[in-house]
């Protein structure tokens, strides 16, 4: 497929961006700086700025385009990743309207230009758990897409608004529009950077419901909503299969969850955050858990 990915250079970005060129897609990378990866196209653009959406929504991926003499060839989908990934990296407001208003421009322009397949990013952080004022916990577990999204901090509320965003844009259009409740995302080198840090103190992934996601689990994410077609307007949880701490998951719910009423028994690492509706819907199948990367045999 010909895809326009946006925030392809970012931490999740390039890892799913890499995965999608293995899996023989073309990508143009929409971002406001390059990714350097062989076979990767990159346009330097702005989410906010609705005219250059546009513009690039329209555009050649590459001079081989102008080749055919058949004109601009239509993107077969767009995946939009670029956001301020978090709080606490630029003011509020600025977050709550790069995230709301780019993410508007960015589907906005694909549907006026016939693209009929948007995955895009969202976060855990729409369930309030994680940037919450102190403690808060999850109404039940484990916490599948149901659970009301509660949040009340700018990033987090940028990506509920756009969740409705989505939804509103693809009741008019019909189109396929996916978004990602994507958990904390893990790149190849910190299971020996951070999760040492993890065993010794659990405590520390407990705004994140103690999941987390392989950058490359979510590429094959990316790419099973690519291939799924037909669902209309759905949300995914994005997690691995198991958790992310040297505890079990019955020793999780006995020292942070005792008072949490639990929906069902839990395997024995299971994660909280469950990714069974992604794997029933869309085929996903996570392959890189930190047990096996670090040798940990518990
Ligand atoms: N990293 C996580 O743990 C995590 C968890 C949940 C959801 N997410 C979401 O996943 C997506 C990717 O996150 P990430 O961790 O890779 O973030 P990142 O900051 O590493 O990457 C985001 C990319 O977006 C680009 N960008 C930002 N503003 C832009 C703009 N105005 N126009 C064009 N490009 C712009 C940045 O240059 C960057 O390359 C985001 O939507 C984020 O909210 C991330």
């Amino acid at each position: 497929m010909r895809i326009l990915f946006t925030g392809g250079s970012g931490k999740a970005g390039r890892h799913a961006v890499a995965h999608l060129l293995q899996k023989g897609h073309r990508v143009l990378n929409v971002d406001l700086q390059p990714l350097t990866l062989e076979g990767v196209d990159n346009r330097i653009a702005d989410i906010t700025d609705a005219g250059q959406m546009f513009d690039v929504m329209s555009s050649y991926a590459g001079f081989d385009e102008l080749e055919p003499g058949t004109g601009v060839p239509r993107f077969d989908a767009v995946v939009h990743f670029a956001a301020v990934p978090r709080i606490l990296l630029k003011s509020d407001n600025e977050c709550f309207r790069i995230n709301t208003i780019g993410t508007y421009n960015v589907i906005d322009a694909a549907l006026k230009f016939g693209v009929r397949k948007i995955i895009f990013a969202s976060s855990e952080t729409t369930y309030g758990v994680c940037f919450a004022d102190g403690l808060r916990k999850p109404d039940y577990l484990p916490l599948d897409e149901k659970h009301p999204t509660v949040p009340e901090d700018s990033y987090a509320m940028s990506k509920v608004v756009n969740e409705a965003t989505a939804q509103c844009f693809q009741r008019r259009s019909g189109a396929d529009i996916y978004g990602l409740r994507i958990n904390n995302v893990m790149e190849p080198d910190d299971y020996a950077r951070l999760f040492p840090g993890f065993m010794k103190d659990p405590s520390v992934r407990r705004r994140n419901f103690f999941a987390y996601i392989d950058a490359r689990d979510l590429g094959h994410l990316v790419d099973r909503c690519l291939h799924v077609n037909g669902l209309g307007f759905e949300i995914f949880n994005a997690a691995n299969d198991t958790h992310s701490v040297d505890r079990t998951t019955a020793q999780l719910v006995d020292e942070y969850y005792s008072d949490v009423p639990m929906t069902r028994e839990m395997d024995r690492y299971e994660t909280f955050y469950t990714n069974i509706k992604a794997k029933a819907l869309l085929g996903f199948d996570p392959q890189h858990d930190w047990r096996t990367i670090l040798g940990k045999n518990l």
